[in-house]
Order: C-alpha cells, then structure tokens, then sequence
C-alpha cells in the first residue's frame, strides 16, 4: 500500500465528534475477546436446532415423514409450519408470502420444510438429512431468462419514472442505440453468519440474541409467530461479524425458529446454520438484466433514456420492491437526463429471496447508467471521461439540475470531485500512456477508468428516518448510551459515542456504549441505508441536549450565574469563575435531584415520496465521489491485475476520518469483487452450487489494488444540518468499485482498437473476459 495511505490516517483534532478514534472494538477483534453470540457462554440445558430443507425448486408436497429425524439420538423435537402457534409467515413487508416452514408447496431449492431440535449441533444436522418427504414436481425457473420466457409474475408493483417527452425526444435525436447489460448477484459472505439464541422467559416472555441488523422486526416476527404481543419478546444484538444487508431481514428466520423451540421445550435454543445453509437458505443481491435505448447528439450529449431494469426477485417479494426502486433512483449516476422513462420489473423466481446488499439496487442502477455512457462514449468516439462531464448535473439554477423523480440536486459537488480526482490521478497523461502501450502490447492490454459516484441518502420509506437514544449519567459522572442502531463493524457505536463526549466535553471512555436491545428504545429502524450515523447520532446528541439543559438550569440556579456562564470543557464545568470537575459536578445534580436520564429523538426534515406518481424528495442528500482505475489484462487468458486505484471520497465533514477511510477501502474492495470475481451458479434443478469459498470467491488481500491512494475530501461539509455536517458513508462507496470494470471494459476494446463498446457485463470474471477478448477479434 502506498505511504501516503497511512498519512492521511493521523488524526485530525477538531474534538471528539471528527477524531480519527480507532473502532471501539478494533483491539477485540483482533485478539478474539469482542464476543459474537456464538462465542456467549451458553445457558443450561441449551439445545440446537438444524433446519430440513427441500430439494426441488418448485413443487407441491405430498407427504412429510419424519419419524427416522424424531428417532435420531439426541433429537429432543422436531417441527413444521403446522407446529408454529401463531402466523407461519416470517415476510418483512406484511404481504404473508414467506412461510417460516413452507407447509404445502416449495418455491426454492434449499427452503426450509421442518426444524429439528437436539442436544447438539451435530445430531440435529444428521438427523435433518433423514426425512421422506414427497414431492409433485412443478415447473420452475431460477434466472431473469427463464423468468421471462415463462412470463413469471412480479413480486410487486413496479415502478415508473417519467419525465419530459421521452418517446418524441428518442425519435427526433440524432443518433440512437439499444442494448442490454447483465448485472450479477452477490453473496454478503459477512464472516459471522446467521445465528439467533432464544431464552425463553416466565408467562409469554422470551427473549433473543440475534445477529440481526433490525432487532425490532425480529421482535415483530417473534411476536407473530407465537402469538404474542410485542412487549413480551426481547431483542438483543451486541455485535455482528459483518451484516451488509444479509441481515435486514434474513435473520427472521432463526430468530423466529429459536423462539418457538424455546417456550415449547421451555430450554435454551440455539440455532447457528452452517456456511452452506447459510448461503443456501438467505438471500442475497438481486442481479439485474438492463434493457436500454438512448437517444443522443453527436457530441455525445444524451437527450433521451428509456430503459427497464428486471430483477431476479426470488420466490417472496422481502425488500425487491424498494431494491428495484433503489435502482431506478440510481439509474441517472451523476447525469441529467433531459428526457427519461424508467421502469422496473421485480420478476419472481424459483430461488431464495434476494433481499438488502450494500446499495440496495443503487449499484445496479449505477452500473447500467455507467454503461450508457460507455456505449455513447464509443459511438462518438471520444474519451468516456469526457462524455461523462458532458452529461453531469448542472450546478442549482441552471436548468439540469432535476432527477428522474423531479427531485432537484442541489448539493452537486461531482465536476468538482472529479476533475481533482482526475489532476492528482494523472488520468490524461496515463491514459495516453496505455493506449501508446496497448500498440506496442502483443498480449497484455491495459485499460483505465475514471468513474463517479452520487447516492441519495436516506430510507426511501419515509418512516423508517426516525430513531432513539437513551443516556444515563450515573452519579460517578459515568456515561451509559443506548440507541436503535446496530454495529456489524462500520463503526457506528464509536461514532456515535464520539456524539455524546463531544457534547458532554468528556474523554470518550467515560462513555460506555451498551449492546442494542429493543427494551431501552423501541421501535428502531433496521442499521441500513447507510443512515445509521445521521439517524443514531442526532438522536444521541438530543438526548445529551435535554440533559446539558436541566444541568446548565441547576448550575445557574445553585450558583447564581447566567444561563451562558456555565460552560462544558474537557472533563470539566466551568461556573461563573469555579471550576468544577465533571464527576463532581454530576454528583452535585444527583442531590439536587436533577434527572440525569433522557430519551433523544430525531427525524429526518424535509423527505416525502409519492411511488405512484413517481414524485418527491426521497433524498435528504447526495454523497459523492470518483475512482480511478488502472488495469492489466492477459488477452490469452483473460485473467487480470489492478495496477492502481485512486479514490476520492465526499463524506462531508467526517465524525471519524480513520473509519471513514475504511468504510471507503472496504466498500470499494467488496464492489470489486462483485463486478469480478463474485460469481453465483444455479444448476438447472435449482440448486445453488456456489455454496462455500470452494466456489465462491471472494477477494482476497491479494486481488486489491497494487497502489491504492485513498482520499476523503476534506474540503467537504454536508449542506444539510445533520450531525457534525457528515455525510453518510457506509454503502457509496461501494460504487467506486464500477471504475475497475470499466478499466478491463477499455482493455478488451482495445483488441478492436476502441471501435466498439465490448459491452462487458458483469461479473467481469477472467472466463467473461476472455470471451470478450475474442468477440473484439471478429470485429
Ligand atoms: N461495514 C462493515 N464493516 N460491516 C458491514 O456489515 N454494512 C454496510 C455498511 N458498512 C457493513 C459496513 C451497509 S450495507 C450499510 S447500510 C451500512 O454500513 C450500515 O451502517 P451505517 O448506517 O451505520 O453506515
Ligand atoms: Mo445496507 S444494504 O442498507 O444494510
């Protein structure tokens, strides 16, 4: 990695809230003490649970027989969906379309059809593999192809963005182009996988450890699934070992399954699915297939879009409506399109529900948008950078400023961003380098890219902006923080403790951050849509708020000054001409009885949408930033190398620059291995058979970027009023990863001397490369 690398990383001392504080849990984690839930010391009389799963992709069930599973030694109970006391139903949307154990019909390979319950781990796994079960096979299709020849239906109303005059403009432009981009799925692959322990309580109560990135809609689905109400179910979460979206939803499951186990047996249950299962049974990124037009001027200036973006949905609908919204918000990258139709088509397969991954349907959007401009860039000839500028947003008052959803972009900073990006990249200089080296290259051809990045930050369903706090001083002057957001290792219990010390003007370590629990702030939001520092952090800092009031009445009133003369420095109070320090004057409130106790609350200001109109301001605001990328590649083999990557990355005024640059690095690196190597596999039964790192591949330390040189913008504030003037950062930056395929797409042209777009899709896996390669031969 490159020096300047580290540099960027000394802290920058502004107060607690925007130092490089290293992750709470960083020394934890790598020396294992930072306890997942596998690793709680487990209750009494604990019993495991193994999931039975199906082995055809669509078809009725005639018959369970599960004697052989019941007389395994060790199995305690085993269960179906006639066994669930409640709804048999685990949807995160209300629409009942995902049974927890599917009763009558199985709609994918690999879903779950009984529990087993034993004493250990490894009885209730053997024994799950022994049931009979008969089937009545039903037609079935796994892809967005198979989808569509058999006019499979959609999960859910689609969606349509319309503005201008779309069809006249097509027609009346001066040059037109259709085509179509493959975006595949993706597995989360977080390193702690699925796991949910349910310890059942006295009466109705249950409570559950879950590793989940929404403890209140485990709390839902326990509830419905045993017919209880809310206020008897308990949600827990300390810590997950990576979410990414895997976790919104797919731990429903466990959770739901863990729980009735518990209060039926009246024990402890665990459930922890092996890799396999895990991969199998929970959903992942919906890949998309892209149908375009694009109609444009001779200088490479788009008038008219028209294009529709279908998705692999899965069996259930889960998030695919707003993924494939997500998509469609996304479909413009950073370029106004002056006349636009935008449709969606969540289409239902016979595989496991594809649900939340780290841009939520943005990256696919994006993508296709990227390709857009690649496929202009190479009908006029010119240089994509140069198409791209073109075709930015205009800065507010000019007259392109508007989204295909009529929401006005009023914080652009891209031309900015990219044009640094590309001076301190030495993009023009090194373009010109690698096409005077492709000439002269007989078999290894380079490509470079410079692509932007621009996400609209916030739930598109408006109620889920909203979150809690709760914090306690207790009377040593020690700070106890709760709030509804979840830590899967993006650093956001740092953050938003870096919150309150700020606030307070304490050391951070008088701060103690709790696990998250559904009992002390209830009805949170899923930690998503990368809002969970904006959200938790401003809830955080009104509940510090509502406190530092009561305290700043009690000095004045006990003191006998101004309101303004009583100050909060570090670790100390100053009032009037006193001194006083912050433990002690905390113990002073305690027996002045002043509450040293609040709930903050926050919403985001400002967001409406209208779906059926395809009208309003989902977004409270944009998060930008550009990368650029440099590759190698083999034309004999298609296998390839990133050279160097450059990133600069909007996070506007960062709460911490330390995780911050890994937010960025780790994003970028798991969007490389999306758009590479990261390649999921169906067999015509349905079965998924990229199942384990056997294959399914990852990127290992040694797939990133031989020089990697990452950048926060520093000049950047957040025009918004949200918490310290930050921007949110943990998916955007995933995005900046489309600049290494657009690198290898440039490499590949050159074996056709860049007369044709290769229309490389994605994964860009060697093998797709490669026959990439060889269709630029018989150009
Ligand atoms: N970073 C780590 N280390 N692990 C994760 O699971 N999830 C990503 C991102 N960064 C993730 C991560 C996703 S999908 C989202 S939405 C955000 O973190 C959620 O956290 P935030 O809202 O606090 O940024
Ligand atoms: Mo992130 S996909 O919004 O959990």
């Amino acid at each position: 990695m490159d020096k300047s690398t580290f540099e960027d990383r000394k802290p920058i001392i502004n107060g607690p809230m925007h130092d490089s504080l290293r992750h709470d849990s960083a020394h934890k984690h790598v020396t294992g003490t930072a306890d997942y839930i596998d690793d709680m010391p487990e209750p009494a009389g604990l019993l495991h649970g193994a999931l039975g799963l199906s082995d055809r992709a669509h078809a009725e069930i005639l018959s369970i027989d599960l004697s052989a599973v019941a007389a395994y030694p060790g199995v305690v109970w085993v269960f179906t969906g006639k066994d669930v006391p409640g709804i048999n139903d685990v949807s995160s949307n209300g629409s009942h379309d995902e049974p927890l154990l599917a009763e009558t019909l199985v709609q994918f390979h690999g879903q779950p059809i009984f529990a087993v319950i034993a004493e250990t781990r490894d009885a209730a796994r053997r024994a799950a593999l022994l049931a009979k079960i008969d089937y009545r096979d039903l037609p079935h299709w796994s892809d967005i192809d198979g989808a569509l020849a058999n006019g499979s239906p959609l999960v859910i109303t689609p969606m349509t963005l319309r503005r201008g005059e779309p069809d006249t403009e097509m027609t009346n432009a001066a040059l037109r182009l259709k085509g179509q981009m493959r975006i595949g799925g993706q597995e989360h692959f977080y390193l702690e996988g699925h796991i949910a322990v349910a310890i059942p309580g006295e009466d109705d109560e249950v409570t559950v450890w879950s590793s989940t990135q929404h403890p209140s809609e485990i709390q839902h689905i326990v509830g419905h699934v045993l017919d209880i109400p809310s206020n008897a179910v308990t949600v827990n979460v300390r810590r997950m070992g990576g979410g990414f979206g895997g976790k919104e939803t797919q731990g429903n499951q466990f959770a739901a399954l863990a729980a009735i186990a518990a209060k039926k047996l009246g024990r402890a249950i665990k459930f922890r699915p092996d890799r396999d299962e895990d991969m199998s049974a929970t959903g992942k990124r919906h890949d998309f297939l892209v149908d375009y037009e694009l109609g444009f001027d001779a200088e490479g200036r788009i008038h008219a879009v028209d294009a529709t973006y279908a998705a692999r949905c899965g069996f259930s609908s889960d998030l695919s409506g707003p993924v494939s919204d997500r998509a469609l918000f996304h479909a413009d990258s950073s370029y106004f399109y002056p006349h636009v139709h935008l449709t969606s088509k969540p289409l239902k397969t016979h595989t496991v529900s594809n649900t939340a991954f780290r841009g939520f349907g943005g990256p696919q959007g994006m993508l296709g948008a990227e390709r857009f401009i690649e496929e202009i860039a190479y009908a006029v000839g010119k240089d994509p950078l140069d198409v791209r500028k073109l075709n930015f947003y205009g800065q507010p008052g000019s007259e392109r400023t508007l989204t295909p959803y009529h929401q006005e972009v009023e914080d652009n900073i891209i031309a900015r961003i990219v044009e640094e990006l590309e001076e301190t990249a030495e993009y023009r200089a090194r373009r010109n380098a690698i096409i005077a080296f492709n000439r002269d290259s007989r078999y290894i051809r380079k490509g470079i890219a410079l692509t932007p990045v621009k996400f609209g930050i916030s739930f598109t369903m408006t109620a889920f902006n909203q979150a809690g706090a709760l914090v306690h001083i207790y009377q040593d002057g020690s700070i106890h923080l709760n709030h509804g957001g979840t830590e899967m290792g993006q650093g956001l219990y740092t953050k938003v403790a870096q919150v309150l010390a700020d606030s307070f003007q304490v050391d951070i370590d008088r701060v103690k951050i709790t696990a998250t629990t559904t009992a002390k702030v209830p009805n949170t939001s899923a930690t998503a849509a990368s809002s969970g520092s904006d959200l938790n952090g401003m809830a955080a800092f009104d509940a510090a708020r509502q406190i530092k009031e009561r305290l700043v009445a009690f000095a004045a009133e006990k003191w006998d000054v101004g309101a303004t003369d009583v100050v909060f420095l570090p670790n100390r109070v100053r009032v009037g001409e006193i001194e006083i320090p912050f433990p002690d004057f905390i113990k002073q409130a305690y027996f002045a009885r002043v509450q040293l106790s609040a709930a903050g609350f926050y919403k985001t200001p400002k967001i409406h949408w209208d779906r059926k109109a395809g009208r309003g301001t989902p977004f409270y605001y944009f998060a930008y930033g550009a990368s650029c990328t440099e590759v190698s590649i083999d034309t004999l083999t298609g296998e390839y190398l990133i050279d160097r990557t450059d990133i600069l990355h909007d996070v506007g005024r960062s709460l911490n620059p330390a995780i911050d640059m890994g937010q960025v690095e780790g994003a970028f690196v798991q969007g490389l291995g999306w758009l590479t190597t990261e390649e999921l596999w169906w067999d015509d039964k349905g079965r998924l058979r990229t199942h384990a790192p056997s294959t399914y591949k990852i990127p290992l330390a040694s797939d990133r970027p031989k020089t990697f040189n990452v950048r926060l913008a520093e000049w950047s504030e957040n025009t918004e009023a949200t918490i310290g003037r930050s921007k949110a950062v943990g998916e955007p930056p995933l995005m900046l990863a489309i600049s290494v395929l657009e690198a290898l797409s440039m490499a590949v042209a050159s074996v056709a001397n860049y007369k044709v777009c290769p229309r490389l899709d994605a994964p860009a896996t060697p093998e797709r490369v490669l026959m990439a390669v060889e269709r630029m031969k018989r150009v």
